[in-house]
């Protein structure tokens, strides 16, 4: 069967060998829906798919079943179960023909939901045309959409003295009278809808004289290229100090993608490697070199992507056969080796050379 084998493999061509034309994809479920998860190979027949949740095969029967495509169907997905088991955890499909087995990519299901606010927004007292600073945070999957209210009716946001920042950041300036209320959050994702407790913004009516002085500077922050980042800086005084940007290293922020959120935030769109740094906000006293500085970093990371792929080859037994593999990204991906789905580690005729062949 051996020497039948490596004769036929370069013979047919690519046909016969096992390749996934479509893996499943990280996926957010909803409890009691379905969920379905793609696993789609070619090569030669017979294939059967198999699936694994957290390494363990899968049994299939009447809550999930593997259609005739190889598409997982998990027809209630359950929060938990007997045993407290819940369908959430790591997927990966198997396909197995006569001349070995490819296991899929993890494909990450975690269940929707939304919890309680972990953090509610605080009553403030205001000079008028101070600035007010109002922030709520909820851990919802996926994360959700954050909205406010004042007075119990939707915060009108065509205002350009209110911004809102994603993660539930409300900023004022020019305080007035006619602001001061009681504000709270509405945080919906596809899972539910919460209201945060209420604070109340007051006005109050002094004018004197203040230094400036930075509310909330940013906050480190890591994402992935082409994401957006939003920094955020608020400065308070009178005054109205002035809100301006660098980076420590000295190099230029750049204008490209950039712009200014309100008063002095700093929204980077479409984010690349260079973006990466440590991010300065000042706040001046107009006409004056007094001033308060905060500081963040951004990280930007670049997720792992193949630039050589190991290719089949067929070698008589007692040669040697060498499989190279590189990938780039940032930080530096990690590289590991499966054969026939199970992890390979270098030992006796199994050799590792320069971390990737
Ligand atoms: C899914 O399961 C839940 C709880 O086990 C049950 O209440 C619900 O009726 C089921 N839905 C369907 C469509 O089977
Ligand atoms: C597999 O079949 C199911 C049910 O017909 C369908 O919803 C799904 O999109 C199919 N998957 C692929 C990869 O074609
Ligand atoms: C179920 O939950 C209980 C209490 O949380 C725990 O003691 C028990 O080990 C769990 N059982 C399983 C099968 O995970
Ligand atoms: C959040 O809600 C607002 C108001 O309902 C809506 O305009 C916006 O599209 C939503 N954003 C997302 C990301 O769902
Ligand atoms: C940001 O990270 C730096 C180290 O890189 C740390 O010293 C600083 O405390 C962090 N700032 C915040 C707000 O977490």
């Amino acid at each position: 069967i051996n020497v039948f084998a490596w004769i036929l493999v370069p013979c047919v061509g690519g046909a016969s060998e096992l390749a996934f034309l479509k893996e499943p994809n990280d996926v957010i479920a909803v409890r009691d829906r379905p969920l379905l998860l793609d696993c789609q190979v070619e090569g030669e027949g017979p294939i059967s798919i198999t699936w694994r949740r957290n390494g363990v095969t899968l049994p299939t029967g009447v809550r999930a079943v593997v259609l005739g495509n190889g598409t997982l169907l998990i027809r209630n997905f359950s929060k938990r179960r007997e045993s407290n088991e819940t369908d959430a955890g790591e997927y990966e499909c198997a396909a197995q023909n006569r001349y070995g087995m490819l296991v899929s990519r993890k494909a990450r299901v975690q269940l929707a939901f939304l919890p309680k606010f972990s953090s509610h927004p605080e009553s403030v007292a205001v000079d008028e045309g101070g600035v007010a600073r109002l922030t709520c945070q909820v851990n919802g999957i996926p994360e959700a959409n954050i909205t406010w209210q004042k007075d119990r009716l939707p915060l009108s946001t065509d205002d350009p003295r209110y911004t809102l920042l994603p993660n539930g950041i409300l900023h004022i300036t020019g305080v007035r009278r006619t602001d001061s209320g009681f504000f709270r959050c509405v945080a919906t994702n596809i899972a539910n809808t919460r209201y945060s407790h209420e604070a109340q913004l007051s006005v109050t009516g002094s004018k004197i004289y203040k230094e400036p002085v930075i509310l909330s500077g940013p906050q480190n922050l890591t994402i992935n290229v082409h994401q957006t980042a939003i920094l955020e800086c608020i400065a308070t005084g009178n005054p109205r100090p002035i809100v301006s940007w660098s980076r420590l290293d000295g190099r230029s922020i750049g204008v490209e993608g950039i712009q200014v959120l309100g008063t002095g935030n700093l929204m980077i769109s479409d984010a690349t490697l260079q973006h990466s740094g440590v991010y300065v906000c000042s706040a001046n006293r107009p006409g004056s070199r007094a001033r308060r500085t905060a500081l963040g970093r951004l990280v930007v990371q670049a997720p792992p992507e193949f630039v050589q792929w190991p290719q089949s080859v067929s070698r008589p037994a007692g040669g040697s056969a060498v499989f190279s593999c590189t990938a780039s990204g940032a930080p530096e991906p990690h590289l590991i080796w499966l054969k026939n789905g199970k992890l390979l580690t270098p030992s006796g005729n199994v050799k590792l050379t320069n971390g990737n062949t």
